[in-house]
């Protein structure tokens, strides 16, 4: 079976742990746009330097700098029979490209599932990674650029009938088998 589907929540909601045991358990590609700007930024390159400043503060990417990224990596013969995508869509210009892009292709999402976790648990998770971007100002201004810009795409996905939420707390396997369940729902 094809699996084309968007994992969405919060920083730190799990989307790129619950990714890699996607990617072990059918065999399709993650796709990070934020492992795709941190390669960029850590290869100097002028994309890299363009995002890297927005990522600092926790913004987000400029829409045309990240769906150029998205058209070039979904093209590639590994996508071809599947995909994960992890931090793709995040405003609702992505989520309009990413729509036109796969009917395009006639690829069409089949879900996109919502990693729920409670901020402040969140919080503790990302102080804990300690990533560059994981100081508690720029934490908090993740998580309100989520509210902001990344919510409305709720109310997009359930109009499409391909949002469902599943809890985002608890053991790594666990959650894995909620989406593993969604994934089989008709
Ligand atoms: P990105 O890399 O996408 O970061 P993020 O969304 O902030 O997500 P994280 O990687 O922090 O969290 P995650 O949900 O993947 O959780 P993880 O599995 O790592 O983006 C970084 C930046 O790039 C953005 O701020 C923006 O500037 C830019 N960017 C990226 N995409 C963009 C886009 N589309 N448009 C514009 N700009 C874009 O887990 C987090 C931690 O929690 C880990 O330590 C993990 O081990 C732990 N953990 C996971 N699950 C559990 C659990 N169940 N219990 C306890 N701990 C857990």
């Amino acid at each position: 079976m094809q699996l084309r589907i968007v994992l969405f929540g919060a920083p730190g909601s799990g989307k790129g742990t619950q990714a890699k045991k996607l990617v072990e358990a059918h065999g399709i590609p993650q796709i990070s746009t934020g492992d795709l700007l941190r390669a960029a930024v850590a290869a100097g390159n002028e994309l890299g330097n363009r995002a890297k400043a927005a990522m600092d503060a926790g913004e987000l990417v400029a829409d045309e700098v990240v769906i150029g990224m998205i058209h070039e990596r979904l093209n590639a013969p590994d996508a071809v029979d599947g995909f994960i995508l992890d931090g793709f869509p995040r405003s609702l210009p992505q989520a309009r490209a990413l729509d036109e892009l796969l009917e395009s292709l006639e690829r069409p999402l089949h879900r996109v599932i919502h990693l729920e976790v409670e901020n402040e648990e969140i919080v503790q998770r990302l102080l804990a990674r300690g990533r560059a971007d994981d100081h508690e100002d720029t934490i908090r201004n993740r998580l309100q650029v989520f509210d902001r810009q990344t919510q409305p795409l709720i109310e997009y996905y359930q109009q499409q009938n391909k949002f469902v939420a599943v809890a985002g707390s608890g053991e790594l396997d666990q959650i894995h088998a909620r989406i593993e369940a969604e994934l089989l729902a008709p």
